[in-house]
């Protein structure tokens, strides 16, 4: 006898009859939607992230339509809602304090409605992981649609990258190489289309950990954000969608522990953000998936830098669609033995099957796994007393000669400090210094704001200096560089060894050995801890006083510690 059929969730709203059919259908009818839209087909959530103040994902009406055609077109019912935008640029005091709030509204958006399966649509940095986070916490059948980088920019005929020409001419300008006027019209030539941040920074790296993950699917990463196939993938992700849920596939059968590595390697090979570390521990937590800081020097260990972008190299993410983009990372990794070839993804086939006859157009920007663009680069996890649960370094972006360097440590206390005494010409530093910045963690800023790559002083830079060794419990913009240890933790705010550092004090960097040491007796730093006061809470009330309450440290994926994990897909009781 054939088992019987799995009644739908989105039924035991729109299936009923009496007063609560009633109230569940009546009300979506008004926008003209037939009574046979709610015969138990897959009713599918389009969780859109459009936001003017979110100007990288303001063409996202355009693809939630798309999504939406393609879900009519396998007999599916969109429905399409808004979440929480996280806008990398104009969000204060930092996006990343909000993610875990974004992914609140996530989770329980799509459990408190009749939704079957879920497209998420996403674009800046932080609006990938909250998506992704609260899509995990509910399981149900997902796919993730980026929403694509923008095109290149070009300043007198240099390719110009979102970020990195914004620390890089900001310097210029510090160091009086470059006018304001310059400056501005520089400005006005980056950001020129539709899009993401067009550099290999967070938003690139996570829309390809989307498509390393198998969440997405094949052309995720790369696509522009203006290219018709942007588009494609929006709408074959709303006819997939409707297949999923009809073949009962939920998100946990694709973000296994095996993707989560395929991904650690693909963000190695593609000289990914740092910030991928902390939004995959948190992500793969919330999967119930265990995966921890060391995880990402195993799996990183051994893997190349691949790909020429900046801001480790110099093309940008239209260069690498036209080079063929992430399966070609991928197919490399196959081949050399670094990808667990049977992980699933969303388009029912594995990761291999999708990637293996991926073919490379552009061999100076994605280079072959035998002559890499970069060798041994994924993410360092460094230990030592500095840092007892851990702090990480991105080799590639970093320069090679400091990876190993013992210096004297100058200190700030917090980014005030920084921004009050860094370019003060008495500031007692020079280039073999060790920059420590305190104060800049998830408690601490409160949010882990991305300063830790804190600009060279303005006297070094017209010395020439370019790159210092720096160490704080912050985070990196993704688009930046530098040779810049980050996430310390415990973060300083939280009572963690970085707290007691003091100006003169001898700090060794040894990425080779993952050592990072501070050369203070156990003794005398025992005596600095007694004299320690933890800094002011920023807020008393409200959402800060939670966050800062409740925030995991970096090692952990900084999500708070109550939303660790999930609660799977019920139906709440009615509400009437
Ligand atoms: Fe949105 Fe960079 S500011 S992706």
């Amino acid at each position: 006898m054939a088992a019987p059929k799995k009644r739908r969730r989105s039924q035991e709203w729109f299936g009923r009859e009496g007063k609560m059919g009633y109230i569940y259908r009546s009300w979506v009818k008004n926008r003209g939607i037939p009574h046979d839209q709610f015969d138990g087909r897959p009713v599918i959530g389009i969780c859109n992230t459009y936001s003017e103040l979110t100007p990288c994902n303001s063409h996202f009406r355009t693809l939630a339509e798309q999504v939406k055609i393609g879900v009519w077109e396998s007999g599916g019912f969109p429905l399409e809602f808004p979440v929480m935008s996280l806008g990398e640029t104009l969000l204060r005091p930092t996006a990343m304090l909000y993610r875990n709030l974004a992914s609140m509204d996530v989770e329980e958006s799509i459990r408190a409605n009749p939704l079957d399966g879920v497209v998420l649509l996403m674009g800046c940095d932080k609006t990938t992981p909250s998506l992704l986070m609260g899509a995990a916490s509910v399981d149900l059948p997902t796919i993730g649609v980026s929403g694509g980088p923008m095109l290149n920019g070009y300043y007198r005929g240099e390719r110009h990258g979102s970020g990195t020409h914004a620390w890089k001419l900001s310097e210029m300008v510090r160091a009086g190489k470059m006018t304001v006027e310059e400056f501005h019209e520089a400005e006005s030539c980056t950001h020129r289309s539709h899009g993401h941040c067009m550099v290999m920074g967070t938003a690139s790296t996570m829309a390809s950990m989307v498509e390393a993950l198998g969440v997405g699917l094949p052309g995720n990463a790369a696509y522009p954000a203006v290219d018709a196939r942007r588009n494609v993938i929006a709408r074959t992700a709303g006819r997939r969608i409707v297949e999923l849920v009809k073949q009962d596939v939920p998100l946990s059968k694709i973000l296994t522990r095996a993707a989560f590595e395929n991904a650690i390697r693909v963000n190695a090979a593609i000289g990914g953000s740092t910030n991928a570390v902390i939004h995959l521990i948190a992500v793969a937590r919330r999967m119930g998936v265990k995966l921890d800081l060391e995880d990402w020097d195993k799996f990183g260990r051994g893997v190349h830098t691949l790909v020429n972008l900046m801001p480790s190299g110099e093309f940008l993410m239209e260069d690498f669609c036209y080079a063929g983009g992430l399966p070609v990372v991928i197919r490399e990794l196959g081949e050399a033995g670094l990808l667990n070839k049977d992980a699933l993804t969303a388009n029912g086939k594995t990761i291999w099957e999708n990637n293996q006859e991926a073919r490379n157009d552009g061999p100076n920007v994605i280079m072959p796994f035998k002559k890499p663009f970069k060798r041994d680069t994924g993410i360092a996890v460094l230990r030592g007393n500095l840092c007892p649960d851990g702090a990480i370094i991105k080799p590639s972006a970093a320069t090679p000669k400091l990876m190993k360097h013992k210096g004297r440590a100058v200190v700030f206390e917090n980014i005030e400090d920084f921004h009050d005494r860094v370019d003060d010409p008495k500031l007692d530093i020079d280039e073999s210094c060790v920059m420590v910045l305190k104060n800049c963690g998830p408690k601490g800023y409160p949010g882990m704001a991305e300063v830790g790559n804190m600009p060279i002083p303005a006297k070094l830079l017209k010395q020439g200096v370019t790159d210092m060794v720096r160490i704080s419990d912050a985070r990196m913009s993704g688009t930046a560089y530098g040779t810049v240890v980050l996430h310390a933790a415990p973060e300083s705010a939280a009572g963690g060894p970085l707290a007691l550092v003091r100006d003169g004090d001898l700090i060794e960097l040894d990425v080779a050995k993952r050592k990072l040491h501070l050369h203070v007796s156990e003794k005398e730093l025992a005596k600095r801890r007694k004299g320690w006061k933890p800094p002011k809470p920023p807020m008393a009330r409200g959402y800060w006083k939670l966050y800062v309450d409740h925030v995991n440290q970096a090692s952990d994926g900084c999500d708070l510690d109550f939303l660790v994990g999930g609660s799977g897909p019920f139906v709440p009781r009615d509400n009437h």
